[in-house]
């Protein structure tokens, strides 16, 4: 069986993530959306309300399983046997990040390979700030993120949908 692990902030999950993931459950067997809760990047949205988005928003893909990351990612992906880490790459600017984290996963695990997944070109300029940010200063974020978890979102900026 083979097995990928999505690592991320996801705060909140948007419509970029949702298409990396979708992706990589057409391409592994199972897939674990692994939710970092890093007490050195303090998120928005708390660990229990990502995973409940998440869980909305990813409920229809079946081989998709949803965990949260409290050590390091490469422990992880040993322990849940996964073959490879799935990363979504949006421009040039994310590789040099992503090159050394997936150089630094490979020492710690070297069974652990990175694989890179080319963002959709209608989500390169997408990221969880960005939609924070629109949506704290009150504009439609619709576009951005599933629909399935817009009124969420929405809620947590104060916003009615
Ligand atoms: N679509 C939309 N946005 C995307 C995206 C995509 N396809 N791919 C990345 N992003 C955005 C995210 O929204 C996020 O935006 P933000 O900074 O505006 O919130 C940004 O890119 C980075 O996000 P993310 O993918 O969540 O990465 P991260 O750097 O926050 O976390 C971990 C990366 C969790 C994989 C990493 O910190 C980790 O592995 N932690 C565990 C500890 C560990 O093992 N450390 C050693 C690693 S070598």
């Amino acid at each position: 069986m083979k097995t990928a692990v999505y690592p991320g902030s996801f705060d909140p999950i948007t419509n970029g993530h949702m298409d990396i993931l979708t992706r990589s459950c057409g391409l592994f067997d199972k897939v674990y959306i692994l939710v970092s809760d890093n007490p050195d990047k303090r998120c928005f949205f708390s660990t229990e309300e990502r995973v409940s988005l998440i869980s909305d928003a990813a409920s229809h893909l079946k081989n998709a399983e949803i965990a949260v990351l409290k050590g390091l990612l490469a422990d992880f992906v040993s322990k849940a046997n996964a073959q490879a880490i799935v990363r979504g790459l949006r421009a040039v600017s994310d590789f040099e990040y992503e090159f050394q984290m997936a150089l630094a996963n490979r020492e710690l695990n070297p069974k652990a390979e990175t694989v890179f997944l080319s963002a959709n070109s209608s989500h390169t300029f997408l990221s969880s700030s960005l939609v924070r940010q629109i949506a704290s200063l009150g504009g439609n974020i619709a576009p951005f993120v599933p629909d399935s978890i817009l009124s969420k979102v929405m809620e947590k900026f104060g916003q009615s949908s």
